[in-house]
């Protein structure tokens, strides 16, 4: 077979044959993930802010030495690096930030800097990208107490009640759990690894798992941009209720 050199021959940055606006798809990945990481960062290291009522933010959940008995900074620190490592090592994460920030490459066929030892992630740090099933494991984990919080947003001191709060908590963890569960370790745990369903055990249950799971894994890009919006916005809802910015809208 012809070998084909997708930049022409030519290994300068930003070099390409190709005549759309390639650099078009970098500038909401910089913007929206910077913008992000910036205000978790921020959000994160604030350390108030974060429970208003039945409502507890998403960036400190679950909630440890919420008095600072043992602990002197910011709760949130302790717990940050779990949905920090899960969404780092995302394949679609990976994709989007090594092309945004390392420029590498820039995009499909175009040239990336010169001079770069590809070693792809076979060497630190970026074979740590390999431990991404086991933030996936910790992902769930963090899952149950994400739903616990739903849950109790929905109890207020005189009873069962919904307020906005309530519903953006709710649609928070309903994002979050389509992005986990979208997940393409998950996939291949469930059955993206078996050449035969119907050879091993439990064939057809894994069948029908690994069904669900593919159908929500082929928009995993979409759920991963949902869940991080609404995980900000829902943080920046309590941060601003509990400010005292504006009152929650009881609905029942
Ligand atoms: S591949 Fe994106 S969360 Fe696992």
């Amino acid at each position: 077979m012809a070998e084909f050199s997708t930049t022409g021959g030519v290994t300068r940055l930003g070099s390409t044959q190709r005549q759309d606006a390639w650099w078009i798809e970098l500038l909401p990945v910089i913007v929206v993930l910077g913008g992000f990481g910036l205000y978790a960062t921020l959000r994160a290291f604030e350390g108030k802010f974060y429970e208003w009522g039945p409502y507890i933010s998403p960036f400190y959940s679950p909630l440890i030495d919420a008095q600072h008995r043992w602990w002197p900074f910011s709760p949130a620190i302790l717990i940050l690096g779990g949905p920090l490592g899960f969404r780092a090592t995302c394949y679609y994460y990976r994709k989007a930030y090594y092309r945004a920030f390392f420029l590498d490459p820039p995009a499909c066929a175009v040239g990336e800097p010169s001079g770069r030892k590809y070693r792809g992630e076979t060497a630190f740090p970026f074979i740590l990208q390999n431990l991404h099933r086991y933030f996936f494991y910790l992902a769930v984990l963090f899952l149950c107490f994400l739903w616990y919080d739903a849950v109790v947003a929905f109890r207020f001191p005189e009873g069962f009640g919904i307020g906005v709060g309530s519903l953006v908590m709710l649609a928070n963890v309903l994002l979050l759990s389509t992005y986990t569960f979208s997940c393409h370790s998950l996939r291949h745990l469930v059955g993206g690894k078996l050449d035969c369903f119907s050879c091993g055990t439990f064939g057809p249950p894994r069948h029908s798992a690994w069904r669900l799971v593919t159908f929500l894994n082929e928009r995993h890009m979409l759920w991963a941009w949902m869940s991080l919006f609404s995980v900000g916005l829902t943080d920046l809802y309590i941060r601003l209720l509990a400010a005292g910015y504006f009152k929650d809208i009881r609905i029942l």
